[in-house]
């Protein structure tokens, strides 16, 4: 099987930026291309998930966020954990997405598998 191949696309020019775009215990939906993100911030960092809920595809950024690092949907409060994409609540629905955030010298970083979806042209936006 081929492996997948991460592509980094900087998102913040530092934590700083990054912490004063998306405080503490909120999210921000970020585009990459076509691509809709769910870049989220608790006390133990920044994830980031697809944005779109798999039950019934609302926004995971209009939902709020918990103290175990979940992102909780705002149509059905079906609750996704931010580091493995698991439904928590007991619902029968997918798993979600997650895709990989890395902090360097030089900001913070959203990685997405060239196979995901691919966004078709290389801009980030908020
Ligand atoms: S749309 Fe997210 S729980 Fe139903």
């Amino acid at each position: 099987m081929a492996k997948k191949e991460l592509k980094w696309y900087k998102i913040f020019a530092s934590i700083d930026e990054a912490s004063t775009k998306v405080p503490l215990n909120t999210t921000k939906r970020a585009r990459i291309g076509t691509q809709k993100v769910c870049i989220a911030h608790t006390s133990e960092g920044f994830f980031a998930v697809d944005d779109e809920c798999t039950h019934m595809r609302a926004s995971l950024t209009n939902g709020h966020l918990n103290n175990y690092s979940e992102v909780i949907c705002p149509w059905h409060g079906y609750r996704f954990c931010l580091k493995t994409g698991e439904e928590k609540s007991g619902k029968n629905t997918y798993a979600l997405e997650t895709h990989k955030i890395e902090e360097r010298e030089d900001g913070l970083y959203l990685g997405l598998y060239k196979d995901q979806k691919p966004p078709q042209k290389d801009e980030f936006s908020y």
